[in-house]
């Protein structure tokens, strides 16, 4: 038995796939058995689910997870801060590391795989902080002190903070401006960052907030800076994990929002002797 491969050249209705043909020695002289069809490459674009900031609430990765599933897509990426704050940090790795989703490294997981110190945190984070530095199992940590501060995707970047700090907050369009041309420099036109757990959308026209489903056209012009919000602890007044689908074909970037078993989640904080502050701020989105 043997496999042929078959590249369709440009100009094919489907350009860029590529057939595996098996000949199997039962097979009739001069017939060709297809046997699996898959796409590696295609003009046609891709869809991405944008993760960010799930900061080791299960409940809520687990919900995402299981709807950017059902919605199907070509590639998950998350933007960092995997872990913090919440009650499953070994869980939520095993997850993101188990589906092999590339991933930014965020403030909070450089902190607590001791790549950074917790300087600046406030007393509930630094608190949650330390937690998560010796309840982090040693796997997990070495993975967290190999992620990458920023990756570059097809024509986006991905990033936690800035472009250039995970530490840095972009709230404003100001905030924005001093790193435009760093990612004109990397040819990406869009950057996606997380944070701040605030859904936005930023040019240089603008700032817009999406409700729910809503579709934004990114275009082709324009550099945006996306953020899909937070998956484990929104801080935009609405509890409902966030995350975003960005569809390179259409230029289209979706806001998604869904409710996760909130309460499970907030218990398991206080279970686990963590400030209650965190359990109480996962029922506002605050
Ligand atoms: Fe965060
Ligand atoms: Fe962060």
């Amino acid at each position: 038995m043997c496999v042929n491969i078959i590249v369709f050249a440009p100009g094919y209705p489907w350009e860029g796939a590529i057939i595996l043909v098996l000949s199997h020695p039962l097979s009739r002289p001069g017939r060709m058995y297809f046997f699996h069809l898959t796409t590696i490459w295609s003009d046609s674009g891709l869809r991405y689910a944008i993760i960010s900031d799930n900061h080791a609430n299960l409940e809520a990765t687990l919900t995402v997870l299981d709807k950017i599933d059902e919605i199907g897509v070509d590639q998950i990426i998350h933007l960092g801060d995997v872990v913090g704050y919440n009650a499953n940090p070994n869980e939520c790795c095993d997850l993101i590391r188990e589906r092999n989703i590339p991933t930014i490294c965020g403030n909070h997981d450089a902190v607590a795989c001791g790549l950074e110190e917790p300087w600046g945190f406030n007393p509930v984070a630094l608190s949650a902080a330390m937690w998560t530095r010796e309840t982090l199992r040693e796997d997990n940590l070495e993975w967290l002190r190999g992620l990458p501060d920023n990756q570059k995707f097809d024509k986006f970047l991905g990033v936690h903070g800035s472009p250039t700090n995970r530490n840095s907050y972009l709230f404003t369009w100001e905030d924005i401006l001093p790193h435009v041309n760093y990612v004109d420099e990397q040819e990406c036109q869009w950057c996606f960052f997380g944070h701040t757990h605030n859904p936005c959308i930023f040019s240089k026209d603008g700032v817009y907030s999406l409700d729910e489903d809503d579709q934004f056209n990114l275009g082709t012009e324009k550099m945006f800076f996306i953020n899909p919000g937070s998956v484990g602890q929104p801080r935009d007044g609405d509890p409902r994990a966030a995350f975003g689908i960005l569809d390179t074909e259409t230029t289209t970037f979706t806001q998604v929002r869904i409710n996760y078993p909130v309460k499970q989640a907030a218990d398991k904080v206080t279970k686990a002797g963590l400030p209650t502050f965190l359990a109480e701020r996962l029922f506002l989105g605050r």
